[in-house]
């Protein structure tokens, strides 16, 4: 039998792990800087919750099977629809705004390529119960700070799809078509989107681009009703905040974002080269989802980073790190004092912090054993013979300048440091 992982799927091996390991725990420092703390929540999910207001994108591509009591399930595709369920079962009474964050597993029925899996690692933030502009701001700010962290190149662009349903409400289009017409800016199909939205105004709108000036223009072409201006004016307020922070961006007033539950603010964060699925990071605000779910009306702002690409972003920029620990190897110089290097090995993991210990099992001559700890990337060796271990002492060997030594081993922890 010849078995093979799914499509889409990954192994990751142990060097891959310690890159990604070390890109995440970065990205969850700065999470915690601004008090944002972890949640976790199922793998699995009613399938009901991501087909309600996720939009058509997460629909067609969900992972949805049944379960041996014909619960209709699925694999989560997303994580925030998931995040507002927990908030109405169990976050709902707490003190708000509640800053939380999580970095998981999400499966997407997607066509794989580079950067497009249907196994994949979301890590982001949700910030429930604040309607302020400020918040939306920060929300932006830390998405960039987490990159700068890194030390990633990218662009941020900032838009508003509450400026678009207020003017599509304004040019009487009908709230069912609004989903269509934002898939359709999401493509950048502009031509089938004049088909539904005649009015010129706002294609011009949602082509809107560049600094600040771009608002400008907006509030010129937008012109009119409360809602606009009042969408245009949190806009304005959101990029002020963003600015005194002193991140870049720009304006894009045609991100309509793939899925549906957007109502205000809304950013995507890029990275050139990386090809067809270069969108790094996605988020906005969701004012409605939590009270859709049966929960208290509860403002709500978030986004997500997609993990892989990110890590993929950090190769292509030469940026990858792996937090790497000190080696240290312990043998035996014969099968006499085997048992002796063993008692040591455990000692000093549990005296070293921060530091991995192995031990040379086999009992392979010490040649031998010093060629594989070279090998491994050991930093020393101790090396245990019989005629040191009688006068308290065992030898260690530094692997960088070659050195040796021999260490008291009352003393042999403190050695190390
Ligand atoms: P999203 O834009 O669908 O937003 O996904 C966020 C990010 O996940 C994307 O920008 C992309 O980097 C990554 N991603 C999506 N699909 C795949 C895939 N098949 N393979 C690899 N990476 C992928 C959301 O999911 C929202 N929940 C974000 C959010 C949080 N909005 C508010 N709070």
């Amino acid at each position: 039998m010849k078995v093979e992982r799914p499509r889409g799927t990954r192994d990751f091996k142990v060097g891959e792990t310690r890159v990604r390991d070390a890109a995440e725990r970065r990205i969850t420092e700065v999470f915690e800087s601004y008090s944002y703390g972890r949640i976790v929540t199922p793998v699995f999910e009613h399938a009901e919750l991501f087909q309600i207001k996720s939009g058509d994108e997460i629909r067609e591509h969900m992972y949805v099977f049944k379960d041996k009591s014909d619960r209709l399930l699925c694999l989560r595709p997303e994580e925030t629809a998931s995040v507002a369920r927990m908030f109405v079962n169990e976050l709902k009474n707490e003190r708000k705004p509640l800053k939380l964050y999580y970095s998981d597993r999400m499966f997407r029925y997607e066509r794989p390529q580079r950067g497009r899996y249907r196994e994949f690692w979301q890590t982001g933030v949700e910030l429930i119960g604040s309607d302020r502009p400020a918040s939306d701001a920060e929300i932006i700010v830390l998405a960039s700070k987490c990159l700068q962290a890194l030390g990633l190149e990218f662009t941020l662009e900032i838009g508003h799809v509450g400026i678009l349903k207020a003017l599509l409400d304004d040019l009487k289009i009908k709230s069912e078509d609004h989903g269509r017409v934002f898939t359709l800016i999401d493509k950048g199909d502009v031509e089938s989107l004049k088909d539904i939205v005649k009015e010129k105004r706002f294609v011009e709108v949602i082509g809107l681009k560049g600094d600040v000036e771009a608002l400008k223009k907006a509030a010129e072409l937008l012109d009119g009703s409360g809602g606009t201006a009042s969408a245009l004016r949190n806009l304005e307020e959101i990029t002020s905040f963003a600015k005194a922070a002193g991140i870049d961006f720009r304006i894009n007033l045609g991100i309509a974002r793939g899925l549906e539950y957007y109502t205000g603010m809304v950013f995507e964060i890029r990275v050139d080269g990386l090809g067809a699925e270069n969108q790094i990071c996605g988020g906005g605000r969701y004012d409605n989802l939590i009270e859709v779910f049966g929960g208290p009306k509860t403002p709500a702002v978030g986004f997500a980073f997609g993990f892989d690409r990110v890590v993929n972003a950090l190769e292509l920029q030469n940026k990858v790190k792996a937090d790497r620990r000190k080696l240290i190897c312990v043998t035996a110089v014969s099968a006499e004092e085997m048992a002796e290097s063993f008692r040591i090995a455990a000692n000093l993991r549990e005296k070293l912090r921060g530091f991995s210990v192995d031990f040379e099992f086999s009992g392979k001559s010490l040649s031998k054993t010093l060629e594989i700890a070279s090998n491994q990337g050991a930093d020393y060796v101790v090396i245990v013979g019989r005629k040191e271990l009688d006068s308290g002492e065992v030898t260690v060997r530094n692997m960088t300048d070659r050195s040796q030594e021999n260490v008291k081993l009352d003393e042999l922890a403190e050695f190390f440091g």
